[in-house]
């Protein structure tokens, strides 16, 4: 066992772990990270996906021997706050784009990896992105993910607002059919 230091989503935590730990273990298990899922804890669905040092890594085939001290780790929960949600966030719950939820946080950290090097992608940008990324989602036919980034990333341009891309309610106040969000 070894003590390491880690700048979790902005905040120094140190740690005992072992060389051979998972990163995923130590973020779920020690600092109670659970948006960090375990999907096929083998590298090929992106459910574990965070940030380290600016990359999008999957967590669960990182070993602790791999995570440099003082290194930068960005999960979901360093993105936005309950009360002011980051336009990822609004896009997702606007677009439909969580259906059971359990690919969400991977797919909103990697979306938010994506955005910070490239403000203004492509569908095909965003697609290749998630790809390359291994992020998978068995729910959503990709369709509404790809509409969110895009939404999301017009925001954070400053070419819509959050009220722009949010649902408005029918003036007969029937919801049946309509696309209401599920948050
Ligand atoms: S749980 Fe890590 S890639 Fe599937
Ligand atoms: S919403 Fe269910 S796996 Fe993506």
């Amino acid at each position: 066992m070894e003590t390491k230091t880690l700048i979790v989503n902005g905040m120094a935590r140190r740690l005992l772990v072992s060389p051979n730990d998972l990163l995923v273990d130590v973020l779920r298990s020690q600092l109670q990270l659970t948006s960090v899922k375990v999907g096929c804890g083998k590298g090929q669905c992106g459910a574990c996906t965070v940030i380290l040092d600016g990359k999008v890594v999957r967590a669960c085939i990182i070993k602790m021997s791999r995570v440099a001290e003082n290194a930068s780790v960005t999960t979901l929960e360093g993105i936005g706050t309950p009360d002011c949600l980051h336009p990822l966030q609004h896009a997702w719950i606007q677009h439909g784009a969580a259906q059971c939820g359990f690919c969400t946080p991977g797919f909103i950290v990697s979306a938010k990896a994506l955005l910070d090097e490239n403000a203004a992608p492509s569908r095909e940008d965003v697609r290749d992105w998630f790809q390359k990324h291994h992020n998978i989602c068995r729910c959503t036919g990709y369709k509404p993910l790809v509409d969110a980034v895009m939404d999301a990333a017009a925001i954070l341009r400053g070419e819509k607002t959050v009220e722009e891309i949010s649902f408005k309610m029918p003036a007969d106040g029937r919801i049946w059919g309509s696309s209401i969000p599920r948050p």
